[in-house]
């Protein structure tokens, strides 16, 4: 019987890969998206990748009009389970905005959760973050670790999955996994879809690779007086194809009758600074990426990476890609689409 899967956000940067692996899974996706961060060409070519149309309801799931026409959709859909994405990530933005952070991005979950509990869905996979965890823990970090999110974005993160354990502890049939992602960055090997940002990107790939493809004149490294390696932060990067792979493993855990909330690390294990970030995209695109040294960015930590055992215990996965594998995918979507789905 073909899993039915609702994913919400399927259209941005992690959905389209998302929804791309779990349709290659053998899995039937509805994509719920309001394009606020995301292309409609996007849905195009996942279905052309796929080999097969994805199902889509353009929908704001933030917006209380709304609700009836989600829960409407995701019923006759007949959807078995969700993955959910859509919600707002901008940090910087989060701290100016806090008020529509809390309304959007926890108003948008339990939308999804009424809805799938209407269907008799009771399966959720949500995309959390490493934000959560803040500074307050050793590297490498694990799900136990102390959690305290340092800006509105990432209590948001902390927030909905105390949310969604809630709503398990209530009912013993939902299943949900909160999977922290570390950094998502790269593309799909066909450079057909990847990281797309509406404005100024404000993370380190999508800035590297439009210096790259001369969209942008310099990259600014925030701070190179941390304690680590070579002064500047270290992140663990993560393959956005081994991410997603990742949310079809939780999916497969979850189908196989595991139910109650649990958090699960998605990361490589091991942190790059920026300047072995940048060295690497260097190799990959054989461009120059000038850059300055710049104050250190509110917020950043300086070193955070995961500790990816439970990952591998509870739903058998790692990652399987390359710092090099990431920059030469990341670069073939951006030489290949200079002004992202856009076009020119
Ligand atoms: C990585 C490193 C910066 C940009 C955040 C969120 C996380 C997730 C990903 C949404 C840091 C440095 C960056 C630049 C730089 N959320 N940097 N110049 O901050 O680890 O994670 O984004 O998707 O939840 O917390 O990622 O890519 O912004 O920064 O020097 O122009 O690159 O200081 O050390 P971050 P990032």
């Amino acid at each position: 019987m073909t899993r039915k899967i609702v994913v919400t956000g399927g259209a941005g940067y992690i959905g389209s890969h998302v929804c791309l692996e779990l349709v290659q899974s053998g899995r039937d996706v509805l994509i719920i998206d309001d394009f606020s961060n995301a292309h409609p060409e996007a849905v195009n070519r996942i279905g052309a990748l796929a080999g097969r149309k994805v199902d889509f309801l353009r929908a704001d799931l933030a917006d209380h009009g709304q609700r009836q026409a989600v829960a409407d959709k995701i019923k006759e859909f007949g959807a078995d389970g969700a993955v959910h994405l859509a919600g707002l990530k901008a940090v910087g933005e989060s701290v100016a905005q806090p008020a529509r952070y809390y309304r959007v991005n926890i108003g948008s979950a339990l939308t999804l959760v009424d809805a799938m509990e209407a269907a008799g869905a009771k399966s959720i996979v949500f995309s959390s973050s490493a934000t959560v965890y803040g500074d307050l823990n050793q590297n490498p970090v694990t799900e136990t670790g102390r959690t305290g999110a340092t800006n509105p974005y990432g209590r948001t993160k902390l927030y909905i999955e105390e949310i969604l354990k809630d709503v398990a502890a209530a009912d013993g049939s939902w299943g949900v996994v909160n999977l922290r992602y570390f950094n998502p960055v790269g593309a799909h090997h066909s450079g057909r879809i990847g990281e797309d940002p509406n404005d100024i990107p404000n993370n380190l790939f999508p800035f590297i690779a439009q210096v790259a493809v001369g969209r942008r004149d310099e990259l600014s490294v925030f701070g190179n007086d941390y304690p680590t390696r070579d002064g500047t932060g270290v992140r663990d990067y993560i393959h956005v194809v081994d991410l997603a792979k990742g949310h079809v493993a939780a999916l497969d855990y979850l189908e196989k009758g595991n139910r109650g909330a649990t958090a699960v690390n998605l990361g490589a294990g091991r942190g790059y600074s920026v300047l072995e970030a940048v060295a690497a995209f260097k190799r990959a695109s054989n461009r120059d990426i000038p850059y300055e040294i710049a104050p250190r960015r509110d917020g950043d930590v300086a070193e955070i990476y995961a500790d990816p055992t439970r990952a591998k215990e509870l739903l058998g996965w790692s990652t399987e890609k390359t710092i090099d594998d990431m920059c030469a995918d990341h670069w073939r979507w951006q030489s290949q689409n200079p002004n992202g789905y856009a076009g020119d």
